[in-house]
């Protein structure tokens, strides 16, 4: 049997991690400032999470949502204090999209209505109510059209305003950074406009935090910088730090019903024991302080250098965007100077290493860096 060859690849083998560093079969070093997409947040093969997860799988590994998993109550409990949202209620389940899926579904069963807000250039998965809502026509089947999602202008408030006078909006979907859509972050004033909006219309504030969540930013959400709640937060990448874990948080105003929302693995006793030791880990370690301090760095050193158009992003979310004639600089970074990076369309280079990376590495890669765009 074959793969259905749907990813186009880079000829490596990476077979083992350690923090930020990766390596290959032939024992060469790589500086992992990617994080696989995002999803490394406290390094690889982090010990404690290892241990957690070998102590787990020795004791049960799987038993469905229809007993009792008192894990998933302790992780509710550690992300409501880590994330500061004690109040909120956790909905768990396996990725990304399908925290968006549910998160929609929930916001449309909430308020009875059926039409959604999203922005231009969003990206919010690839299952059927996530892909509708991401603006990439290419990814989006026949059968996944609908007239229910609205697309608008990225921060444009008088659009907003419109939108919400013309139709009768179940939900607004953001990121707080757009990740995909090549690191473009969302504006204070916008975020809380969309609260105003969605408390005068009762439509739900759903604010997708998969990419630029999780401490990422320096701040658990980083839709937290416009000081406003949004009303459900999905979440997955950097959750599990690899094992796959999705979660959606949820507002005390909306209640729950048997029923209402159903996973088979979603939840898992391996799953909440990952997701433990990664909040466990940001904790101990002051992760998200060091994401800001390092971010920080990171985006003023980039700034200095007269060829890049523009730098954007918060903490260690980053975008460097470069101009057309420096369109090889990702790929020189990963073949010449063996540094993984991530892109955006059209020539943007995104950085999404794990939290604890350390300035050491930081100045590693700036030196690269330096080399690939002379
Ligand atoms: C902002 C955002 N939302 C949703 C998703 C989908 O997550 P997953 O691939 O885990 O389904 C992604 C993945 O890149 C993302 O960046």
């Amino acid at each position: 049997m074959k793969l259905f060859d749907v990813y186009p690849i880079n000829p490596i083998n990476i077979v083992k991690g350690h923090g930020s560093l990766v390596f290959d079969e032939n024992g060469q070093e790589y500086l992992d400032l990617y994080g696989g997409h995002a999803v490394i947040s406290i390094g690889h093969t982090n010990p404690h999470y290892v241990k957690r997860i070998e102590d787990q799988l020795h004791q049960i590994g799987f038993y469905s949502n229809s007993i009792e998993i008192p894990l998933q109550k302790q992780l509710a409990e550690k992300l409501g204090k880590v994330s500061g949202k004690e109040d909120y209620q956790l909905f768990l389940i396996n990725s990304g999209a399908e925290a968006n899926e549910n998160a929609l579904k929930l916001a449309s069963f909430y308020n009875g209505k059926k039409k959604i807000i999203a922005f231009k250039k969003s990206f919010h998965g690839r299952t059927s109510l996530a892909v509708a809502a991401t603006d990439n026509p290419k990814i989006v089947a026949p059968v996944n059209e609908t007239d229910n999602v609205i697309f608008l202008p990225w921060c444009d408030e008088q659009a907003l305003e419109l939108a919400f006078h013309q139709h009768e909006v179940s939900s607004v979907i953001i990121e707080g950074i757009q990740g995909v859509g090549g690191i473009q972050v969302a504006s204070e004033s916008f975020l809380q406009k969309i609260r105003t909006l969605c408390d005068e219309h009762n439509a739900v504030f759903i604010a997708d935090s998969v990419q630029c969540g999780y401490g990422r930013t320096g701040k658990f959400f980083s839709h937290d910088f416009a000081g406003v709640d949004a009303d459900i937060y999905t979440m997955a990448k950097g959750m599990g730090n690899g094992f796959p874990i999705g979660g959606i948080i949820i507002s005390p105003k909306i209640q729950p019903a048997y029923g209402m929302l159903g996973t088979t693995f979603g939840g898992n006793h391996l799953a909440c024991a990952a997701a433990l030791a990664v909040l466990e880990v940001i904790e101990q370690e002051n992760l998200m302080q060091n994401a800001a301090e390092v971010g920080g760095y990171l985006i003023g050193e980039l700034k200095k250098f007269d060829k890049v158009k523009e730098v954007r992003g918060r903490g260690l979310m980053i975008g460097i965007d470069l101009p057309e004639e420096l369109a090889n600089a990702k790929k020189d970074l990963l073949f010449k100077h063996h540094i993984f990076t991530g892109e955006a369309k059209p020539n943007v280079i995104r950085l999404l290493p794990a939290l604890n990376l350390t300035k050491a590495h930081a100045d590693r890669f700036l030196e690269a860096f330096k080399t690939v765009i002379q």
